[in-house]
């Protein structure tokens, strides 16, 4: 074969050879390509299942502690002075007009009293109603229940101009409020709880403190047979994109710390 056909044939083999590289290649890149944006999407999916799955649980989880809180009410509030009244009333003498008197006037009192909370326990029925309340009063008035029992001393206070978050962050805010109340309750011993409200333009943020026993923090890391209750509270935050910081010293006190940062945050949903 003349040296010219025979280069011709070289070069021919070597761009049909280099044009079938690229093309495996391009393919490779291609199909790699489409594998991780299958996998991100997958993982994104997933993300969003979990946050949902944790919203309805944050949910399931309130209406329990609400029953809870309700039943007891009924029971040792509203259902005490309707006894009294009832007591009141049955004890009435005709004959003795000046306690007659005094009874109908505290039996009005117990009656009055009865619908005043009967009317608040009904607004924590609703579905809504950390939206409809809004955070503040809703914290408000899951600390006047604790003050009620007559162990604990509570501050309530907030820096800057308050501004709502959506509506499945709050859920979720206050679903970790309640669950670190009920750690306190459960665990600390304390005898004071504050709960401060920061509100800036960046970030809104949580800190509720209890003057209790402490508790070293050390195990949380590693040992499972720790409750589900602080988990939840990592899991839950990390989820929203929230900052969660817990820190105690044995003898005088927890502290923990929620930081929402408020890009999307302060657009109801
Ligand atoms: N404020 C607190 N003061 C003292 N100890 C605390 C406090 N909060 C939590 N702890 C300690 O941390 C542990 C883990 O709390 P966590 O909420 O995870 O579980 P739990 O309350 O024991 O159970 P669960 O929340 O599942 O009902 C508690 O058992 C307790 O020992
Ligand atoms: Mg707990």
């Amino acid at each position: 074969m003349p040296t010219e056909s025979r280069e011709i044939i070289i070069t021919l083999i070597a761009g049909t050879s280099t044009l079938l590289l690229l093309g495996a290649l391009m393919i490779s890149f291609l199909f790699l390509y489409r594998n991780r944006h299958r996998k991100l999407l997958r993982e994104r999916e997933q993300l969003r299942l979990s946050y949902e799955r944790e919203l309805l649980k944050s949910q399931l989880e309130i209406q329990e502690q609400t029953f809870k809180h309700i039943s007891l009410e009924i029971h040792d509030n509203i259902g005490q002075m309707l006894s009294l009244a009832k007591l009141n009333l049955s004890t009435m003498d005709p004959s003795q007009p000046t306690s007659l008197e005094q009874k109908i006037s505290d039996s009005k009192k117990l009656v009055g009293q009865a619908i005043y909370d009967l009317r608040n326990l009904s607004h924590g029925l609703s579905t809504d109603y950390i939206a409809d309340m809004g955070l503040t009063r809703a914290i408000e008035h899951e600390l006047e229940m604790i003050r009620k029992s007559g162990d604990y001393d509570t501050v309530l206070d907030s820096d800057g101009k308050a501004y709502p978050l959506d509506k499945q962050r709050e859920l979720i805010v206050y679903r970790i409020i309640q669950e670190t109340l009920n750690n306190i309750i459960k665990h600390s011993a304390s005898q004071k709880i504050i709960i401060h409200l920061q509100y800036s333009p960046e970030e809104f943020t949580l800190t509720i403190t209890d003057n209790g026993k402490g508790f070293d923090l050390t195990p949380l890391n590693h040992d499972t047979s720790y409750g589900l209750g602080i988990k939840n509270m990592y899991n839950r935050a990390k989820l929203m994109g929230a900052g969660f910081q817990i820190s105690s010293t044995l003898g005088e006190g927890t502290s923990v710390v929620l930081s929402v940062p408020v890009e999307n945050a302060n657009t109801r949903t």
